[in-house]
């Protein structure tokens, strides 16, 4: 599904939106053309703006492809989720740590075989593309196979990927089970084989702190200290029975997070999961570090884990995106995520602005995984991961849009109405990875 040559220049003339800062915090955060124009050379951005500015400086015979009554904006990034999980979506449980045994152990055990890996791997990515996601931080299972088999379906289409290999080595299933010193090696072995190849960034993955020895934290705390520019991923603080159960696992920390800032797992790249039950220290520690919250609030619903507190997030400056934790997450679209998004926030108090949300599921994603300037935005140079929204996507949309007033209500409106039917168009690096079909 291929467009654009190397070397040709591409233009793409449509209503642009994207971000220079976060718009919680002031100034001249978001840049919006109703009538604008994104130029692409060699995958890369080489302009973004105003149709009326733009368009006379385009070489003579430039196609234009006209998206007019459209949207475009940069490509979302999902913080974290698990492609294993696909199949066992919507499985019902009392809670995480039933849903855990029940569903994701017997699920994840398929994982050592590399054409079933693959075959998911296929799908997974293709389900991403459909609802608009160009990025995500994804688990992987405690096999290798898994992560040769995700990086290689995300390397057939050139997506920017970060991924890793579960590292588990007590209170799980024996089939699932690795050592502090196999796993090390095997994430070892993967950093050296895909990290920063092509589009692919390796990310270190202990599953949680209950399900890893202290060997094993130590160890990956300095597998994370001898490549500082891998990512780090795991779950913190989402449920009140996991909290218990690391409190008597761990006795000398202080909190859950202590945990991991005792075996070095607190740094900039690193990506905590849910972040429900933190206090004032952890957040502060959070900020200080540079790590970074992934907020999962449709796996937090339906696992009732809990409500995390934007307002709390943000009074320490700690840097938070939207993640849709698939299969405990009951949706692949980040519209959706952003739609549950907005109760949790309602539910505690706060109020989260749709231009917010969309921030934070782009330009503030990327710049939660340091990667401002590359994904994200639409900067010159930056990779050409956009897409195409339609407004008119459903016959409620189209009353509903064609009813409001300002970008905020349009894009309030995408967030709690919209789901992959809004996603006209997917491009990586300036190629169509996505065309939704007519319906
Ligand atoms: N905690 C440890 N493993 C998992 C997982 O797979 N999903 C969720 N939501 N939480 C976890
Ligand atoms: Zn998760």
């Amino acid at each position: 599904m291929s467009t654009a040559l190397p070397g040709q220049l591409q233009a793409y003339r449509a209503s642009l939106l994207h971000f220079h800062a976060d718009p919680a915090f002031g100034g001249d955060a978001i840049d919006w053309h109703e009538d604008g124009l994104l130029v692409v050379a060699d995958g890369k951005v080489q302009a973004a703006g105003d149709y009326a500015a733009l368009h006379g400086g385009l070489p003579p015979g430039t196609t234009v492809v006209d998206y007019r009554g459209k949207l475009i904006m940069p490509g979302f990034i999902d913080t974290h989720l698990h492609f294993p999980q696909t199949d066992m979506i919507a499985s019902p449980a009392p809670g995480l740590l039933p849903w855990l045994e029940t569903y994701t152990f017997p699920t994840e055990r398929q994982f050592g075989d590399p054409a079933h890996a693959r075959e998911v791997a296929d799908f997974f990515l293709d389900q991403l593309l459909r609802c608009g996601t160009t990025t995500a931080m994804v688990y992987c299972t405690v096999h290798k196979e898994s992560v040769d088999a995700f990086f290689e379906a995300s390397a057939a289409r050139n997506l920017r990927m970060a991924a890793g290999k579960i590292l588990m080595d007590r209170n799980c299933p024996d089939f699932l089970c690795d050592s502090a010193e196999s796993g090390t090696r095997d994430s070892e072995d993967l950093i050296r084989k895909w990290h920063r190849r092509g589009r692919a960034m390796y990310a270190i993955t202990p599953r949680f702190a209950p399900t890893s020895s202290e060997a094993q934290l130590q160890l990956a705390g300095e597998l994370a200290a001898a490549y500082p520019d891998t990512y780090i991923q795991t779950h913190v603080s989402e449920n009140p029975d996991e909290c218990q159960w690391v409190k008597s696992l761990f006795p000398q920390a202080r909190s859950y997070l202590d945990v991991y800032d005792r075996y070095g797992l607190l740094r900039r790249r690193a990506m905590y999961g849910h972040c429900i039950w933190l206090d004032e220290r952890d957040f502060a520690r959070m900020a200080d570090t540079g790590a970074a919250a992934a907020v999962c609030p449709t796996s937090n619903l339906f696992l009732g884990s809990g409500l995390f507190d934007f307002d709390k997030a943000d009074a320490a400056r700690v840097a938070v995106s939207l993640a849709t934790d698939v299969g405990a997450g009951t949706s692949f679209s980040m519209l959706q995520t952003m739609n549950e998004a907005y109760k949790v926030a309602r539910l505690k108090g706060s109020y989260l602005p749709a231009v917010r949300m969309f921030y934070m599921a782009t330009l503030g994603a990327a710049r939660s995984m340091q990667l401002e300037g590359t994904i994200g935005h639409f900067v010159p140079g930056a990779e050409a991961d956009f897409i195409v929204l339609d407004p008119k996507a459903t016959p409620l949309l189209a009353r509903r849009t064609e009813r409001c007033n300002n970008l905020e209500e349009l894009l309030f409106a995408l967030a709690l109405l919209g789901d992959d039917r809004v996603i006209d168009a997917t491009y990586a690096c300036g190629q169509l990875v996505h065309r939704r079909q007519p319906s």
